[in-house]
């Protein structure tokens, strides 16, 4: 496991110092990548409308959708303001430079693909068998929630994020880095360059990173694991993503 505060490279998985002709431009040109990226939310329910008004205060435009017409977010759009759309999940994809999905797992399957092609994307879904109905898969611990999702979306870079942390609690847990107190949220992925745009995005919103590593290792931060739900410091979460075991 990998804890870091800052990522390293930009949207095009490239590192900032090299792209932009030298450390000393790094901070001014994190300003431009924060503003003129928008996310595209898949999902408008608690999580969605969260990481909506967080990446809002963050600096980012937003495009979200639910799983009826646009015009169903009205009242969300209005209290998010003018950096917010809504529009179908293909527009979302579509207007995405990063998307996040964050809906319930059973509905995977429908996140479009093709406007997902060569886009990071953040999944936030956890699996209930009570909601989702039993997937095998997950039952015999072949594969992971987010493996899943990098499945189903073979030509985007799929990271876990805001899986482990109630919905209420990502605006009110938010603390400024280096404070010792401060949450730390989990993130894993195949590809680094996704698992650093999820830290730069938890240190944007107030959070701590814990980086897993590959996604076969992500169950760690699933259901009822250790470090599922809790508030903890990075030290704590690094703590419990070690004593985790894989329930079958
Ligand atoms: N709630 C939490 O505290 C929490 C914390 C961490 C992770 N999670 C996980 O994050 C995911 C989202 O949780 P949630 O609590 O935000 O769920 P939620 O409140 O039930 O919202 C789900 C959203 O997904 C939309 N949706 C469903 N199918 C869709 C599709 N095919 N295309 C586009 N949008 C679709 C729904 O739209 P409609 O309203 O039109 O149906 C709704 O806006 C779940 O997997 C959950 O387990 C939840």
């Amino acid at each position: 496991m990998r804890r870091s505060d800052t990522a390293m490279r930009g949207l095009d998985g490239r590192p900032r110092a090299a792209r932009d002709g030298g450390a000393g431009n790094i901070s001014a040109v994190a300003v431009v990548v924060v503003t003129m990226t928008t996310i595209g939310i898949i999902g408008a329910g608690n999580i969605g409308s969260q990481v909506a008004r967080k990446a809002i205060e963050s600096g980012y435009d937003v495009v979200i959708s639910n799983s009826r017409a646009p015009e169903t977010l009205a009242d969300l759009v209005a209290e998010l303001g003018p950096k917010a759309t809504a529009g179908t999940a293909v527009q979302a994809a579509q207007a995405a430079d990063v998307a996040v999905v964050t809906i319930p797992l059973k509905a995977y399957e429908n996140v479009p693909v093709q406007q997902l092609a060569g886009k990071i994307v953040i999944d936030t879904n956890n699996y209930y068998f009570e909601r989702d109905g039993h997937i095998a898969a997950l039952d015999n611990g072949e594969t992971t929630v987010t493996g899943m999702l990098q499945k189903h979306l073979p030509t985007s870079r799929v990271a876990k994020g805001f899986n482990h942390i109630t919905a209420a609690d990502i605006t009110a847990d938010s603390l400024p880095a280096g404070d010792p107190t401060r949450r730390a949220l989990a993130t894993s992925s195949d590809f680094p360059d996704a698992s650093a745009f999820v830290t730069k995005l938890y240190d944007e919103f107030g959070y701590d990173t814990v980086n897993i590593g590959a996604l076969a290792e992500s169950w760690r931060v699933e259901r009822d694991r250790p470090a599922y739900g809790i508030r903890q410091t990075a030290a704590e979460l690094e703590a419990n993503l070690a004593k985790a075991t894989r329930i079958v």
